[in-house]
């Protein structure tokens, strides 16, 4: 590995990444036995909150075939995943995945695309492709032929409209798992971040699945505020600071807006509150190039603007401040935007024992 380089999307001397493949290595090393395959893994919510819960990653799976940008998004996904939890992910189509190759793992955790489900999708009417249906039938032989004891889904809430969702969920229960599905507020979780999210939970007999327990929600001022002194201060798009000023907020108090003007409005929240569903393709723009200006902060004591570095998204996000976040805040944006909150994702895999 030449020095100063880990790959093409991480820039880091070789001091720091052997330091912090010694945190991971301690970390792995306090895992249980139980491990956990990741079907469309991205940079690695899941098998963050793997870790968290005690369980050990073996392997993922991840490449987006329909990325035509330069940037690579997936690979820098891909690449920060195996940073932050060891060298495990198979950067293949899950079409493409040679089944008989995969390791046979206690638990299954899929997140499979979501593009075609979305609420936006659905009023630009798109629906489910014979991709989706390829994806599911494919996660099926993966489950059938691996046999795991728990099977773990999340997608957005559309996503239970769809065939590949009936086909395997009739799957699971016609093999006897143990299947309940519901809609989770991410909010009452620990998320200080608006976002809803389909899970579907199966299991074995043999494993006794509880409740996953609330959490009193945070609001994102309280999970970012010691970060703001390190914020830098800069000007947001007059269209946003115009739009604040019309709404009348209140500018005696922190706010916090994303840096974006869209139908005439910007998305803000107040000191109280949650942030809004931060959406991964905020972070980009049409060629892949990272938006570092995204997410700022109103701070009344200087009465200027902050914008938000990657470890306060990161936060936004449900990650453990040991997470490795890229530095151009744009790209840490795309990962935690397509991502399942490792402090929910800790929460789910210990409510099976
Ligand atoms: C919702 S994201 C997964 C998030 C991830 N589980 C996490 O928690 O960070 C969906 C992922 O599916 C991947 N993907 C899309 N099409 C795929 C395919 N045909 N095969 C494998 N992965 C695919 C995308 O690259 C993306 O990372």
């Amino acid at each position: 590995m030449p020095k100063g380089f880990v790959s093409e999307y991480i820039n880091l001397d070789r001091k720091s990444y052997n330091a912090l493949k010694q945190k991971l290595y301690r970390k792995l090393a306090k895992c249980s036995e139980r491990s956990i395959g990741v079907v469309c893994s991205g940079g690695g919510g899941v098998e963050a909150g793997a870790i968290m819960a005690g369980i050990r990653p073996s392997w993922g799976i991840d490449v987006n075939p329909t990325n035509r940008t330069k940037f690579n998004l997936s690979q820098m996904c891909s690449d920060y995943n195996e940073l932050n939890h060891g060298n495990h992910v198979i950067r293949r189509s899950l079409l493409d995945i040679d089944i008989s190759k995969l390791e046979e793992t206690d638990i299954i955790w899929a997140s499979l695309p979501c593009d075609r489900f979305t609420s936006m999708n659905k009023v630009h009417g798109k629906t489910e492709s014979d991709l989706d249906t390829s994806l599911s039938n494919k996660l099926i032989l993966i489950i059938a032929r691996l046999n795991p004891q728990i099977v773990c889904l999340e997608n957005v809430p559309g996503w239970a409209n769809s065939e590949g969702f009936q086909r395997i969920v009739n799957y699971l229960t016609y093999k006897d798992y143990n299947v309940d599905y519901r809609n989770y507020n991410f909010s009452h979780y620990g998320v200080p971040q608006r976002r809803f999210r389909l899970i579907v939970r199966a299991c074995r007999e043999n494993i006794q699945k509880s409740r996953i327990p609330r959490l009193v929600s945070t609001g994102w001022y309280d999970s970012i505020k010691e970060l703001i002194p390190q914020f830098q201060v800069g000007e947001v798009n007059p269209k946003v600071s115009n739009y604040l000023d019309i709404q009348m907020v209140d500018k005696t108090r922190f706010i916090l807006v994303e840096n974006i003007f869209n139908l005439n409005r910007c998305l803000y929240s107040d000191e109280d509150s949650i942030c809004w569903t931060i959406r991964a393709t905020s972070g980009v723009d049409h060629k892949g190039s990272s938006r570092n200006r995204i997410i700022a902060v109103w701070n009344p004591h200087i009465s200027q603007y902050q914008f938000l570095n990657s470890r306060a998204i990161a936060r936004l996000s449900g990650f453990p401040d040991w997470y490795y976040v890229p530095e151009k805040v744009g790209y840490a944006n795309y990962i935690f935007g397509l991502s399942v909150p490792p402090v929910f994702v800790s929460k789910v895999l210990s409510s099976f024992t």
